[in-house]
């Protein structure tokens, strides 16, 4: 492993019964890059996420994350070393404020357990950075708005400033476009491009002109095996990757 690669996955197999859902799949994942894992539907990508935050046990291979082997290890455990997963759901109270939310993922990131009886002073001293963090995601105007009233863009891009509040050095994203119209992918896009700045980001994603703006590396999964890996350029011009795509029906 090199000290470049911040996650590097060797033979990462999952069986669900007599099906192989993942096959044997080498990743890595270079420090401060952004990589996309891409392929058509049931290619194996959640599940593969899902290996990687420990929601799921491999049935064989290993998870190296800053080459310590964390194959064995609980989902907090990961989380706590830094690798992350946005677009949980629960990451979004609807009842609550924008800000308020924003606190809460700050005052649980310090180990507190979250207490919905404390008293709202005693988080005052988040306020700065909470606002800071809304800021860092273009949603400073909406800080009183409740995270259920504002648009479904705005919702994921609070998600992102909850995730951010962990510090994640590598932050996971599963279709972060998903259901948005352009002008939200626009904004997300940016968001994702500026959060990056810092930190790695591994991202499933559907959208091929997307992916293609952002990833600097891109793997393809069909049928649970890794098809390709490389640039966009690479990988577009993938025969292999082509027919996969054109079989599936993403022309
Ligand atoms: N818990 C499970 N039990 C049985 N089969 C499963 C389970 N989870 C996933 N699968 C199967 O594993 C394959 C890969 O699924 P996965 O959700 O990882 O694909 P994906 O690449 O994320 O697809 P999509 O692009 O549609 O999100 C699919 O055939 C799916 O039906
Ligand atoms: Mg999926």
């Amino acid at each position: 492993m090199s000290e470049d690669d911040i996650l590097v996955t060797e033979g990462l197999t999952k069986s669900f019964g007599d099906f192989q859902a993942v096959s044997d799949v080498s990743i890595r994942v270079k420090r401060g890059a952004i990589h996309a894992l891409i392929g058509p539907n049931g290619a194996g990508k959640t599940t593969c996420f899902n290996m990687l935050t420990k929601f799921i046990a491999p049935t064989a291979g290993t998870i190296r994350f800053n080459g310590r082997d964390i194959t064995r290890l609980r989902p907090a455990d990961v989380a706590r070393l830094g690798l992350v997963r946005s677009f949980q759901i629960s990451a979004v109270f609807p009842h609550l404020t924008a800000l308020e939310n924003v606190r809460i993922a700050l005052q649980r990131s310090r180990g507190d357990s979250f207490d919905f009886w404390r008293s709202k002073t005693a988080l005052d001293p988040l306020n700065g950075r909470a606002l800071e963090l809304l800021d860092s995601v273009g949603l400073t105007s909406f800080a009183y708005s409740r995270a259920g009233e504002i648009s479904y863009g705005r919702k994921r891009a609070l998600e992102i400033a909850t995730t951010l509040a962990i510090e994640p050095e590598l932050m996971l994203l599963d279709e972060p476009m998903a259901g948005m119209g352009h002008e939200d992918i626009d904004r997300i896009a940016a968001l994702i491009l500026r959060v990056s700045a810092n930190r790695t980001i591994l991202m499933v994603e559907h959208n091929l002109q997307v992916v293609a703006n952002l990833s600097h590396r891109i793997t393809v999964l069909t049928r649970g095996r890794v098809l390709a890996e490389g640039d966009y350029r690479t990988v577009s011009e993938n025969h292999a990757v082509r027919e996969a795509y054109m079989g599936a029906g993403h022309g």
